[in-house]
């Protein structure tokens, strides 16, 4: 069973998701550790809902970011995570961080990358820019934002009377499928990364 390392900015439902997932015995992980950089996010609620440890890390608390992400990466540590999972963490780590975890970070983005990465509203982008599909992707954390080796995405239409809300709604749906995913073809070591290409033998 793998130790798992949450960091989550604010609503948590993707936490909730992957507790949901451990609960139902479809993930083979533990989460070790919540940690929020928001001391009003709601997943840390969530987190102590099911009596799982979870710390405020504030930015504001450090001299700069590198501070910041050092603070949280000896916590993950002391936790022996062994998976770092942004879910909903809305801040760009510091390449040091990365560094310290290579290939051992996922993120959950709301677009099918490469489109509409880079930001926070990936959702919106998608509906101005006027596509007909859009989805989500789960991958590895790399120093370019929102551009490391795929992992697992889901594609979702856009309907003609979507609006910003409806289309996240349903995006969100399929991400609370494929992060626990993911995580669980992870804990089974299923996963190989070949340049940009993430295989797996039982995807
Ligand atoms: C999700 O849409 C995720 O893709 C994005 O931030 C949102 C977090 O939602 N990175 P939640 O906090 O997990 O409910």
């Amino acid at each position: 069973m793998i130790q798992l390392g949450v960091l989550a900015s604010s609503r948590g439902s993707n936490l909730q998701a992957i507790i949901e997932a451990i609960e139902r015995g479809e993930v083979d992980a533990r989460v070790a550790i919540v940690i929020s950089n928001r001391p009003e996010a709601y997943a840390l609620a969530r987190a102590a809902s099911h009596r799982i440890p979870a710390r405020v890390v504030q930015e504001e608390d450090y001299p700069s970011r590198l501070e910041h992400n050092r603070r949280i990466a000896l916590l993950l540590e002391e936790h022996k995570v062994d998976l770092v999972v942004l879910a909903g963490y809305d801040r760009v780590l510091h390449p040091e961080f990365v560094r310290a975890f290579p290939m051992r970070i996922i993120n959950i983005h709301p677009s099918l990358l490469p489109a509409f990465g880079g930001g926070l509203h990936a959702q919106e982008d998608a509906l101005r820019h006027g596509v007909k599909v859009t989805g989500c992707t789960v991958h590895f954390v790399n120093e370019d934002v929102d551009g490391g080796p795929i992992i697992l995405q889901k594609a979702v239409p856009v309907l003609d009377d979507d609006t910003e809300e409806s289309l996240s709604l349903r995006i969100l749906q399929e991400e609370h499928r494929i992060l626990p995913k993911a995580i669980q073809l992870f804990a089974r070591g299923s996963l190989r990364v070949v340049g940009r290409r993430v295989m797996s033998a039982d995807r």
